[in-house]
């Protein structure tokens, strides 16, 4: 794993976007992510996509994960929310942005075909993900399969709570949704995780010094060759070995962090 430790949210925004330029100008096929880390780092392609230092034009992109029960106009459903806050501001061609179907009426059947449908692309180049305050990725919750396909899961109680802030009221909050799977996001030849503030140190820690555990979805990326987490100075916090991350970052022996 490449630990990236950075002194605030726009450092760590800056790095990530210096990785993800790089696939997006090779014409790569991305993994996007939703919530509020990531918004920071699609600000940045987005001013750097009006610079003209980076173009969308030969890229697609699969999401993560989406709700179950909201439409897909909705404008919380994650199909809606990265067409807001990035994919509508740069030069993506809107066909090729992908997300899970979850207003079909098979939900498990929907979860299915687009698993199949990341295989039948070549799999992704780079996948974002953010992680929850209780370890999960996408909507991998605690006590995951660490091999699963994309499925219809249960939202944790905490992430109910935690998206609550996106709806007018908790009961708002969908309780199911669809999410590729641990198995199916390890596949991506390239992680990318951002986590930013204190309240995400205990995951941060769990997921890097812990056990890999299905109690802490987001320990597969110990089991991945290409795994980068970028986090600030809050996030990191709790890290027992940080001062030997910081050393290995600033004299890193072989490969460069844009390939
Ligand atoms: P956040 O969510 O970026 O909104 O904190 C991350 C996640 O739950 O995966």
């Amino acid at each position: 794993m490449e630990i990236l430790i950075r002194s605030t949210p726009a450092e760590v925004a800056v790095e990530a976007a210096n990785i993800f330029a790089h696939y997006a100008n090779a014409g790569s096929t991305l993994g996007l992510a939703t919530g509020s880390t990531p918004v920071a780092m699609y600000k940045e392609l987005i001013a750097r996509y009006e610079r003209g230092e980076v173009s969308f034009a030969d890229s697609r992109a699969f999401l993560l994960d989406e709700y179950i029960g909201l439409e897909r106009t909705h404008e919380q459903s994650y199909y809606s929310t990265i067409r807001r806050e990035f994919t509508s501001h740069v030069d993506f061609n809107d066909d090729l942005v992908k997300s899970p179907a979850g207003d079909a009426d098979d939900p498990a059947a929907a979860a299915a075909t687009y698993d199949k449908a990341i295989r039948d692309a070549g799999g992704v180049d780079i996948q974002l993900l953010g992680i929850g305050a209780n370890g999960h990725v996408g909507f991998n919750e605690p006590s995951s399969s660490l091999t699963s396909r994309t499925h219809v899961t249960t939202l944790h109680p905490q992430t109910v709570n935690d998206n609550s802030r996106f709806f007018d009221t908790v009961d708002e909050v969908p309780r199911f949704a669809v999410t590729q799977g641990l198995g199916t996001i390890n596949e991506a030849r390239r992680l990318l995780l951002l986590a930013t503030g204190s309240n995400k140190a205990n995951a941060v820690r769990d997921m890097v010094e812990g056990p890999l555990s299905a109690h802490c979805p987001a320990s597969i990326l110990q089991l991945h060759q290409h795994a980068t987490v970028i986090v600030d100075e809050s996030a990191a916090s709790q890290l027992e070995d940080r001062e030997y991350y910081i050393f290995a970052d600033q004299h890193r022996p072989h490969r460069p962090l844009f390939s």
